[in-house]
C-alpha cells in the first residue's frame, strides 16, 4: 500500500536527554503543530531532525532515539553540530529566513554555509530514498529543504513530489539578490506541485522563475523540458476542533481544577473587573514585530493615559534560534523595553506588561487564549500566523477582538479582524481603543464569520486539498508525457 512521506527540518517531536534518560516533548512552531494531526490520522511517515545534534546523544542512547521516533511513525535524521551550524543557524536562518522576510540588512551568506546546506539537503533526500517505494507521495516542507525536491527527482524521476513553503516568498527584486538564486529555484522545481500560503507569494515565485530561469509560465503552470510544474496557494489552517474543545473544557473548569497561571489571571479580573487583557504570543523572532508592538503599546498609554490600570499586555515569547546574533540582540532589546515601560507606567497595584519568555504547555496556552479579551499580533512579515487562528478558535462565546497585522498571510482570510499596519503606532493605538469599546454583539458577529471559515478550512482540509491537487497534477503530468 502506498504511503505519504512527510519531510521537514524538524520532527513534530523534540527529544531531550535528562540524566541519561530520553524525554519526548512536542515541537513548537506552526509547521509541526499544524501537520501533527494530519500525520496522526493518515498513513504516513515523517522524516526530520530530532532537535539534538549527534554529539549531544550518548552513543548508548542512539538506538533509543530511533525507537522513540519510530513509535510515532517518525524517522530521526542525525545531524552533527557542524551541520546544524552551517545548515540551520547558517544558511537557513541567516540567509534564507531574513531575505524571504525582507530583512535584507540581516541577510548574510557565505559559501561554506551554502555547501553545508546542500550537503544536509542531500542527507535528507537520501533518507527519503531509503524509505521511498513506487506509488508513495513525498511531501517536502519549508525553506530549510529547498533543494530536496530536485535531489529526489534526479534519482527517482517518476516520484510524486509536493513542496510547501511555510514562509513568504519575496518579490523578484529581493529574491534576485541571492547569489544562489538559480540553484534554489531549480531545487524546488523538482516538485510536481509547489504550494504557498497566499497568492502573492505564489506570483512572486512565478515571476522569479520566469525572469531568472526563463522558463515558460502559463497562468500557474511552469513548463519544463519534460514536465509541467503546478504552483498554487493553500492557506494553512489549524486543528480547529482541538482548540475549540479545549476552550470549552476550560470554561467548565472549577477553581480547584485550574492552573496556577489561570488563578493569577483570575486574580487580575477580581482586582480590576473592567480592565482588558491584551494577548500576544509568538516565537521570539524579529519578523514578529515584538519590539514595535511594545513601543506601540507605550504610544497608546502615552496618548491615552485614561487607560492606565485599565489594560494589561500579556506577552508570551517562546525562545527560538538563540545561537543567531540577531535573536540574542532582540532578546536584550525586549527585556530592556519591557523593563523600561513597566518602570515608566506601573502603579502600586498594576504593571502594564506581564512578560513570559519560555514555552508553555498546551493547557497554559489555552488559559492565556481563553482569558484574554484582545489579541494584538503585529508581525512585520509572517508567512501565515496560526496564533491569530488559534485565538479565534478559542472564543467559546464568540467574544474578543483580534487585531492583526496586514503583513501576516492570515490577514488575507481574516478581514473581520481589525487589520493594522504594524509600523503605524497611531493606527495600532486607535485599533486598541476600538477593540476595548467594541460592543459585544459586534464582536460576536465578526467572530462568528471567522470561526465558520476557520472551522471549514482546517489543517486537515488544507493537507487533503494539497494532496488531492498533487495527485491531479501527477495525472496531468502523465498525460502531458504521452502527448
Ligand atoms: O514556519 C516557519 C518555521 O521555520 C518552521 O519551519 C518551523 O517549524 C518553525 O518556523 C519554528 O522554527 P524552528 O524550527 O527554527 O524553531
Amino acid at each position: 500500500m502506498s504511503k505519504t512521506i512527510i519531510i521537514s527540518n524538524r520532527l513534530p517531536l523534540q527529544i531531550n536527554i535528562e540524566d541519561n534518560n530520553l524525554e519526548v516533548t512536542p515541537s513548537v512552531g506552526g509547521l509541526a503543530t499544524g501537520l501533527k494531526s494530519f500525520h496522526k490520522d493518515g498513513d504516513s511517515i515523517w522524516i526530520g531532525w530530532s532537535g539534538l545534534t549527534l554529539e549531544e546523544i550518548p552513543e548508548n542512547l542512539l538506538e533509543d532515539v530511533k525507537a522513540k521516533a519510530r513509535k510515532e511513525d517518525c524517522v530521526a535524521v542525525n545531524l552533527t553540530t557542524e551541520e546544524i551550524d552551517g545548515f540551520y543557524y547558517g544558511f537557513s536562518n541567516r540567509t534564507i529566513w531574513p531575505l524571504f522576510h525582507y530583512f535584507m540588512e540581516y541577510t548574510e551568506g557565505n559559501t561554506a554555509d551554502w555547501e553545508t546546506y546542500k550537503a544536509v539537503n542531500r542527507k535528507y533526500a537520501n533518507e527519503i530514498l531509503k524509505h521511498y517505494e513506487e506509488g508513495d507521495q513525498i511531501w517536502v516542507h519549508d525553506y530549510q529543504l529547498l533543494l530536496v525536491p530536485n535531489m529526489i527527482r534526479e534519482v527517482a524521476p517518476e516520484a510524486v513530489i509536493g513542496f510547501f513553503n511555510h514562509i513568504p516568498f519575496p518579490s523578484y527584486e529581493v529574491f534576485r539578490t541571492l547569489p544562489w538564486r538559480n540553484e534554489v529555484l531549480e531545487g524546488v522545481l523538482g516538485a510536481d506541485l509547489i504550494g504557498f500560503h497566499t497568492y502573492d507569494y505564489e506570483r512572486h515565485f512565478l515571476s522569479s522563475v520566469s525572469r531568472i530561469l526563463r522558463h515558460q509560465v502559463n497562468f500557474n503552470e511552469i513548463t519544463l523540458q519534460d514536465r509541467i510544474v503546478k504552483v498554487d496557494s493553500f492557506p494553512m489552517g489549524i486543528d480547529y476542533t482541538k482548540f475549540e474543545n479545549a476552550a470549552k473544557e476550560h470554561a467548565k473548569n472549577t477553581e480547584e481544577q485550574s492552573t496556577e497561571l489561570q488563578r493569577r489571571l483570575d486574580d487580575h479580573l477580581k482586582e480590576t473587573p473592567d480592565a482588558k487583557l491584551i494577548l500576544s504570543i509568538d516565537r521570539l523572532d524579529y519578523t514578529k514585530g515584538i519590539a514595535n508592538r511594545i513601543r506601540a503599546f507605550e504610544y497608546f498609554l502615552d496618548h491615552h493615559p485614561e487607560y492606565i490600570e485599565k489594560v494589561r499586555l500579556v506577552m508570551l515569547s517562546v525562545p527560538s534560534r538563540s545561537n543567531v546574533p540577531q535573536y540574542q540582540r532582540l532578546k536584550r532589546e525586549i527585556d530592556e523595553l519591557v523593563g523600561r515601560i513597566n518602570g515608566k507606567f506601573s502603579t502600586v497595584s498594576w504593571t502594564p506588561i506581564w512578560y513570559f519568555y519560555r514555552s508553555m504547555p498546551f493547557k497554559n496556552l489555552i488559559d492565556l487564549y481563553a482569558s484574554c479579551d484582545i489579541a494584538l499580533l503585529t508581525p512585520i512579515r509572517d508567512g501565515m500566523n496560526l496564533v491569530a487562528k488559534e485565538f479565534i478558535a478559542t472564543r467559546a462565546k464568540q467574544t474578543g477582538v483580534l487585531i492583526l497585522s496586514e503583513m501576516a498571510g492570515a490577514a488575507h482570510e481574516m478581514n473581520e479582524a481589525l487589520i493594522i499596519n504594524p509600523n503605524n503606532f497611531e493606527q495600532i493605538s486607535s485599533a486598541l481603543i476600538q477593540a476595548i469599546k467594541m460592543p459585544v454583539e459586534e464582536q460576536q458577529q465578526r467572530n462568528k464569520v471567522l470561526q465558520k471559515r476557520l472551522k471549514r478550512y482546517s489543517v486537515e482540509k488544507w493537507a487533503n486539498d494539497f494532496m488531492e491537487t498533487l495527485q491531479n497534477t501527477r495525472t496531468h503530468r502523465d498525460s502531458f508525457k504521452s502527448t
